[in-house]
């Protein structure tokens, strides 16, 4: 378990741990239905040779090296993270690759980049970390040409499910960790915040992410410390609930997931 709290992606660099997050990300990288997800969400943007891509809060940069390698280097994919230590990262990772990568830090909410500067725009696992996620969107369809590509993945976290005899505990911790996101409810917005904007050909694509109960740690431990600090949560109960589910985990019947969005659609 961990005392960093994930719903604190809105300022990694402030965290004064940015390598808590790096490592969060390399590790939920490696989940198999994550890995499973990343061709759906590239596939969204109908990438070809020559095209110019935004990758908005980019991370460690590994979805922006994908999107250079099938654009070639007659195209350009752009990398925009609103922390510095990510764009070091992602800079520090892609230092003399030859790949038409670039990363700069910027705000999802007020991007830099003229109207209709891009052929297609993404990204993944953000926009649950912005406050006005719809406000965010409606940049990435500014900054997208008409007939251009947005794809989107994120996920919704009142669809947390974990197998534990203890319901009340589980709705309680869900609950407590969807609300601390900014938007939590970001999975189920997402086909509305496309129509809203114009969007069309939209489609929507679900995906059931499963996770270990070691990552489960990594993703929640540091929410439910903060948590039960503030009085929210209750210490023995939520001591029980992982005493459970690690016992559930050693005798190989633990079960833990969330519900993936990915959607994606043309700029009308
Ligand atoms: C969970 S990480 C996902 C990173 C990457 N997209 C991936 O899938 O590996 C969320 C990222 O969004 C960035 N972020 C959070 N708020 C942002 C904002 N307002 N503008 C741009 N990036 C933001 C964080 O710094 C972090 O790198």
């Amino acid at each position: 378990m961990t005392n960093e709290d994930v719903t604190l992606f809105t300022e990694v660099d402030r965290t004064g741990d940015a390598d808590f997050f790096i490592r969060f990300l390399d590790q939920g990288n490696t989940n198999p239905y994550i890995q499973q997800s990343k061709p759906i969400i590239l596939d969204g943007l109908h990438l070809r040779e020559g095209l110019r891509v935004l990758d908005v809060g980019c991370g460690t940069g590994t979805d922006v090296v994908d999107i250079a390698r099938r654009v070639g280097s007659s195209g350009a994919a752009i990398g925009v993270d609103i922390s510095e230590a990510m764009v070091a990262e992602a800079q520090r990772r892609t230092t003399g690759s030859g790949l038409p990568v670039t990363f700069e830090v910027g705000n999802a909410m007020q991007l830099r980049f003229e109207d209709g500067a891009f052929d297609g725009c993404r990204t993944e696992r953000m926009l649950m970390h912005v406050p006005e996620p719809f406000r965010a969107f409606s940049e990435m369809v500014r900054v997208t040409k008409k007939g251009g590509r947005i794809s989107i993945f994120d996920f919704d976290w009142d669809t947390f499910v974990i197998d534990s005899p203890y319901r009340d505990t589980t709705r309680r911790i869900v609950s407590s960790f969807c609300d601390s996101m900014q938007s939590g409810w970001i999975g189920r917005q997402l086909r509305r915040m496309f129509l809203q904007n114009g969007m069309i050909d939209v489609a929507v694509v679900p995906r059931q992410i499963f996770i270990g109960f070691e990552f489960l740690g990594l993703l929640i431990g540091g929410h439910l410390t903060r948590a039960q600090r503030a009085g929210a949560l209750d210490p023995t109960d939520v001591k029980k609930w992982w005493e459970e589910l690690r016992n559930s985990d050693s005798a190989g019947r633990f079960l833990a997931g969330f519900t993936a969005f990915i959607v994606s659609g043309t700029k009308g």
